[in-house]
């Protein structure tokens, strides 16, 4: 035999010098969730190990995760009933904490990285993305609506802008509304590829924001979120916030869609992320709570196969412990 390829396999040494993909902390967004008021750490029952802050509660945590190479962080609030109605108005009112919280952080932290999220539902007491009218998601009423949220958002400090709308024609909106206000360097984020997953639910739990059951109300978000047979579907909303001035594009969830992350990958000379979403996430964590895998070995690799597959950003609820685990055995897991 002159070929052997279990020659490169022989030693630590020899595999660790043949590895294709690395994948380091500063690579990985850290999603989480906000909520008004003091001293609050409330764990998300179905994601557990996750967690709703009060801002100062939070602020020690992203001190810890910076000092682990973690930069970049995702926010999301979870909003009371009072503040919600048909048009998502608190989105953008002044009184927003998630405004005020994030302009804090940005003080306490200007090198890290914010990204927001824009969509109706966390405001929406329909529990939608959009507005909801006559029973359908209305698009064209939905866009000014985002435009506000996103130049408040910019206002506040974010660096990064996350449509997770799904609207069509948002990236382009935001884009233009950002511009005339003068937001010219903050970029946007675009969930480019969002599918109609069955794997939102412990986010949903997390931030109460799943559609409300009513008459006139649809009861999930296939109109506008894309259906999880597609793959030249996403091409196609690829080329679109492409054109529409994305900065980068995301592709959501990330483990069943590894074939979507490497085709935009493959197309587009923007960065890919992938957004490894909370039942993803769920999943592995219920399977090592019962003994059935070691979660330090099948984490990591769940993250580097995302990464191998053409995500160069990560967006996981393990960023933390897997920074964790980077700084004792710099990237080897094995
Ligand atoms: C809201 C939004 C969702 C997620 C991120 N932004 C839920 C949804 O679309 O219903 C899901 C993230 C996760 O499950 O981790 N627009």
């Amino acid at each position: 035999m002159l070929i052997r390829p279990r020659r490169n396999r022989k030693s630590d040494a020899t595999r660790s010098l043949l590895r294709e993909n690395y994948l380091m902390p500063e690579q990985l967004v850290y999603p989480l969730f906000l909520m008004d008021g003091k001293k609050i750490k409330s764990e998300v029952t179905s994601l557990p190990g996750n967690f709703r802050w009060s801002l100062d509660m939070l602020l020690p945590e992203i001190e810890a995760c910076m000092e682990l190479g973690l930069k970049s962080f995702i926010l999301f609030p979870s909003i009371d009933q009072k503040f919600k109605d048909k048009t998502g108005t608190h989105g953008y009112s002044q009184g927003n904490y998630y405004l005020k919280v994030t302009s804090e952080i940005k003080k306490r932290f200007p090198e890290a990285c914010l990204i927001s999220d824009v969509a109706l539902d966390p405001y929406n007491s329909d529990g939608h993305d959009g507005v909801v009218r006559n029973g359908k998601v209305d698009n064209d009423e939905t866009l000014p609506i985002l435009g506000k949220m996103a130049v408040a958002q910019a206002q506040a400090g974010f660096d990064i802008i996350g449509p997770s709308d799904m609207m069509d024609g948002r990236v382009g909106y935001i884009r233009q509304t950002m511009d005339a206000e003068g937001y010219t360097d903050t970029g946007i984020m675009a969930y480019t590829a969002k599918y109609a997953s069955a794997f939102y639910g412990p986010f949903r739990d997390a931030l109460d924001s799943a559609p409300v059951e009513g008459a006139d109300i649809p009861k999930d978000k296939k109109t506008y979120q894309m259906d999880p047979a597609n793959k030249k579907e996403a091409l196609r909303e690829a080329m679109l916030d492409y054109e529409e001035g994305a900065d980068f594009m995301m592709v959501k969830p990330a483990l069943n869609y590894l074939d979507v992350i490497h085709l935009l990958n493959e197309n587009f000379d923007v960065p890919i992320a992938a957004y490894h979403v909370s039942g993803e996430c769920a999943m592995l964590i219920a399977a090592c709570q019962n003994g059935w895998l070691d979660f330090d070995k099948a984490m990591p690799e769940t993250l580097l196969s995302i990464h191998r597959a053409g995500a160069q950003v990560i967006l996981t609820y393990f960023a933390k412990q897997y920074a964790e685990m980077w700084k004792e055995c710099c990237g080897d897991f094995s």
